[in-house]
Order: structure tokens, then sequence, then C-alpha cells
């Protein structure tokens, strides 16, 4: 098992849900941690609590990162740090739900900021120096979401293609460099992602947010780490799926799945 000892994490949307069990089992684990999101009290809670439990450093940065200058302003910060950082977890993000003809454009910018541009920009800004290095770690958070269109969820859905199919393109260019690029695709998770999206975007049983970080840091404990793992059997299943099926009928079944209720 990799110990991630004396290590650095950045990991956003570390405020609720998987990215606060990400934190948690890196904290486990000695690594030390920077930990984003917008709601400052949670995370400077999560923070004193890590430090207290596990004797790791944690810091806090509060970013919005649907905001470009906050994105920036992050880059920058994380640039100036003289740690170097071991491993980038790409977690925040959010869904919406409903007919896009009804999607208010705003939010659905917001969606493609925080889901797909942030991802794809601390990537860029972090890549070089892990490269430089010959070591570290990209863990985005894709999504069951990612392996085929979601009628009623249809900005969600492609932001998440964008997320597996951009992490696993950065696994075929990082392959033997000592880096990592690792998207993890989980199912329905017991957090509060349901609080935002609503349940009618709720598909099959729910795992745990520990489950989740479980499956990837398993997989990075590999000694080759595939492009992307699926959390849970269940949801691996219905992952390839679409693989066999033609394309109305994935559409028209996702449509019912998501649009029943
Ligand atoms: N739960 C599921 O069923 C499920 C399934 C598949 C994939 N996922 C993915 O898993 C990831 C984590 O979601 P979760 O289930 O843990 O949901 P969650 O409990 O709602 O957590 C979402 C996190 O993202 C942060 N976030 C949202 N908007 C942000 C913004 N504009 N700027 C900065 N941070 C922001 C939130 O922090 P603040 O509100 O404090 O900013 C929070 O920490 C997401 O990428 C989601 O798409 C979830």
């Amino acid at each position: 098992m990799k110990t991630w000892d004396g290590a650095t994490a950045v990991v956003t949307g570390a405020s609720s849900g998987i990215g606060a069990a990400f934190a948690t089992a890196l904290a486990e684990r000695h690594c030390n941690l920077i930990l984003v999101a917008r709601r400052e009290h949670r995370l400077r809670k999560l923070a004193t609590d890590l430090e207290h439990t596990f004797g790791v450093r944690a810091r806090i940065l509060t970013a919005d990162l649907s905001i470009p200058a906050d994105v920036e302003r992050l880059v920058a910060v994380l640039s100036a740090d003289d740690n170097p950082i071991d491993l980038l977890v790409n977690n925040a993000g959010f869904a919406t739900h409903g007919p896009l003809v009804d999607d208010d454009p705003a939010r659905m910018r917001e969606e493609i900021a925080v889901n797909i541009t942030a991802v794809a920009e601390l990537t860029r800004a972090i890549l070089p120096d892990m490269v430089r290095r010959g070591a570290g770690a990209v863990v985005n958070i894709a999504s069951t979401a990612a392996f085929q269109p979601i009628p009623f969820m249809a900005v969600y859905g492609a932001t998440k293609a964008f997320v597996l199919s951009f992490t696993e393109a950065l696994w075929g260019e990082l392959e033997g460099s000592g880096v990592t690029a690792l998207a993890v695709c989980p199912g329905a998770t017991d957090t509060e992602f349901f609080d935002v999206a609503g349940e009618a975007a709720s598909v099959g049983r729910r795992q745990t947010a520990a489950q989740v970080v479980a499956k990837a840091l398993g997989e990075l404990d590999r000694r080759a780490p595939r492009p992307s793992v699926v959390s849970g059997l269940a949801n691996a299943v219905s992952a390839r799926l679409p693989r066999y099926l033609p394309r109305r009928t994935t559409i028209r079944l996702t449509r019912g799945l998501v649009a029943a209720k």
C-alpha cells in the first residue's frame, strides 16, 4: 500500500462528500493536505480535525472554481508554494437536472466552469512540475454519467464525458513518465450531491464516499494504475452496457431512469 507519508495533496471540493473522504483517507496515510472549496468554515473544521487526529499539516484555500479569477488565484498560490504537489484530486463538481430548455444559462456556465474548465486548468498548472520530477498523480473525479448521454442531465453527463476522455488521454501522454493520471467514476454516492442536483438525479443503490475513495486509492497503490476505474461492481457492469446496445436504446433507457422520478 502506498503510504503518501509526507507527501502533499491538493483536494478540491474537500468541504463535503467524496472530497472530504479523500482528505480523511489521505491524512490517515500521513499525507499533508491543501483543501479547496467555497465553504471556509467546513474546510477549517476538517483541517483542524485532521491535523489533531493524524498529525498532518492541512491548509485551506477558499475558491469558487466557477470564477476564472479564483482559479487563477489558486494556481498562483499553488505555484508559489515551495512544497511540490504530489497528488492533485480534482473532485469539486455538481449537477443540474431538468430539460435543457429550462436551464438557467448562468448556472449552466457554472457547471461547465467547475466540472470542466477548472479541472483542465488546475491539471495544466500542476502537471508540468510532476513531469519534471518524474513523480506524482492527478486523480479526476468523473462519473458513471460519463459513459452515455443523459437526457435531462445533458450538461452534467457531457462534463463528465469530458473528464473521462481528458484524463484517459493524459494517461496515454504520461505512460512511462512516472506520473499517473486516473479518472475515477463513481455511481450514485451518498453525499450532499443530491441536495444540489435533486433526488430525481439519483439512479441505483448508493455507495458511501469512503468506498469510492478506497477504490481510487487502491488503484493508485497498483504498480501500474489503469486510466480509469468505476467504483462498485453494479456500476462497472452498467458502465459497460452502452458498448453493446444501439445508441438510441441506451439514450431511451437512460431517459427512463432519470426522468421517471
Ligand atoms: N454523489 C454522487 O452520486 C456522485 C456520483 C458520481 C460522481 N460524483 C462527483 O463526485 C464529485 C464530488 O461530489 P460529491 O458527491 O462529494 O458531492 P458534494 O457532497 O455536493 O460535494 C461537492 C463538493 O464540490 C464543491 N464545489 C461545488 N461547487 C464548487 C465551486 N463553484 N467552487 C469550489 N468548490 C465547489 C463543494 O464545496 P463548496 O460548496 O463548499 O464550494 C463540495 O465540497 C463531483 O465531481 C461529482 O460530480 C458524485
